[in-house]
């Protein structure tokens, strides 16, 4: 199987076949908390890499080189995904090692940022070896009725309210917000951050 993995990069008349594999891939874990329609365009250069079996596209990632969402001299993850039937047969880490190495050769860079909230593959990040950075709750918030009365006097129906916490806060959080812990994409979610140097 590995020998029939191609890892290219990414090419504009892919985006409908990315989009239905990361669509498929948010389906099965806790990635991301939005679907989305088009490919993203990023303010800085990209390397944008996705695996193909038998010329269809089973994996992709996406890093941002000097991202705003991270420091100088880092590329930021922003898209790491493998279709299910495809994982666990080291897609994942070559994807990661062609990120690297077009990170060392094209940009003398070494060090990567990854951010998940989906708790598989938090620990994935650590079995392959990854250094924690930090981590924080991912949240929405119901609003009350004052906060829709505020947003309502300025013509906004204000239904949910996005945002974050230090992991420490929660329950301060709690005792003044309500948190939406009922719908199963928005409840609050524990988003670790990991660098890979190499
Ligand atoms: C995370 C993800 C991309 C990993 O891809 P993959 O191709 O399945 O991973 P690999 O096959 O390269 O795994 C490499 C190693 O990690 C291990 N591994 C895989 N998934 C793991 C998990 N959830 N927890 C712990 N270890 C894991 C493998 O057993 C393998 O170990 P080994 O080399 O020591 O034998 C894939 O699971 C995925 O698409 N998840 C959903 C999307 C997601 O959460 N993306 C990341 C956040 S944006």
């Amino acid at each position: 199987m590995k020998d029939d993995i191609k890892i290219r990069n990414y090419k504009n008349s892919d985006e409908l076949e990315w989009l239905d594999l990361h669509a498929s891939v948010m389906v099965d874990s806790y990635a991301w908390w939005i679907v989305i329609h088009k490919k993203p365009n990023y303010k800085k250069e990209t390397i944008d890499l996705v695996a193909c079996h038998n010329e269809r596209i089973i994996g992709f990632t996406t890093g941002e080189v000097n991202s705003e969402m991270s420091k100088s001299n880092e590329v930021f993850i922003w898209e790491f995904g493998v279709h299910r039937n495809y994982r666990g047969k080291n897609i994942g880490r070559i994807m990661i090692k062609n990120l690297h190495k077009i990170m060392n050769e094209n940009y003398g860079l070494n060090k990567s940022i990854w951010y998940s909230q989906d708790p598989a593959s938090i620990e994935y990040y650590k079995h392959i070896g990854m250094k924690e950075i930090g981590r924080h709750w991912q949240l929405s918030l119901v609003p009350t009725k004052e906060q829709k009365d505020a947003f309502k006097k300025d013509n906004f129906y204000c239904r949910n309210i996005r945002g974050a916490c230090d992991i420490d806060k929660l329950d301060e959080v709690r005792k003044i917000f309500t948190t939406d812990d009922d719908d199963d994409t928005l409840k609050p979610m524990i988003c670790v951050g990991f660098e890979y140097v190499k």
